[in-house]
């Protein structure tokens, strides 16, 4: 599967990035169950504790948008670490995506790892245990 487009739109939200506190510019894609991408970038806040992670904002296009699956995820950031979901993304990525769902994790100019979502919430907790 090509991730080129899911990257470059995460690159380009990324520079919206409103991070003065962390200095730490995250951008993320979705690619929808219609082969819609959402985008989204951190959004931080003088009370840390309500700054929004890039992916939540681009869940939050995607429903706005009507979509309802996610198929595909990329998240970009810079550094020597990679950018992967934080915990609290994953488990709201997974409301909206199995394990199998992949998610690439780059920088500004390259695709750096891949992993599924069950690789990264294994065991996870989802909608199916409320049915
Ligand atoms: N951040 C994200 O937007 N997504 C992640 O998956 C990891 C962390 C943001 C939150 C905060 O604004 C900054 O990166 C530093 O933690």
């Amino acid at each position: 599967m090509d991730f080129d487009d899911l990257l470059e739109a995460a690159r380009a939200a990324r520079a919206y990035a409103h991070a003065p506190y962390s200095k730490f510019a995250v951008g993320a894609a979705l690619r929808d169950e219609q082969g819609r991408i959402h985008a989204g970038c951190n959004i931080e806040n003088a009370a840390y504790p309500q700054g929004l992670c890039a992916e939540a904002v681009a869940l939050g296009h995607l429903v706005l948008a009507g979509g309802q699956r996610i198929t595909a995820v990329a998240v970009v950031g810079e550094g020597a670490g990679l950018v992967t979901p934080c915990g609290g993304c994953r488990q709201k990525l997974r409301e909206f995506g199995g394990d199998e769902v992949p998610v690439v994790v780059g920088d500004m100019s390259t695709q750096r790892a891949r992993f599924t979502l069950g690789e990264l919430l294994p065991v996870s907790f989802g909608p199916g245990h409320l049915k």
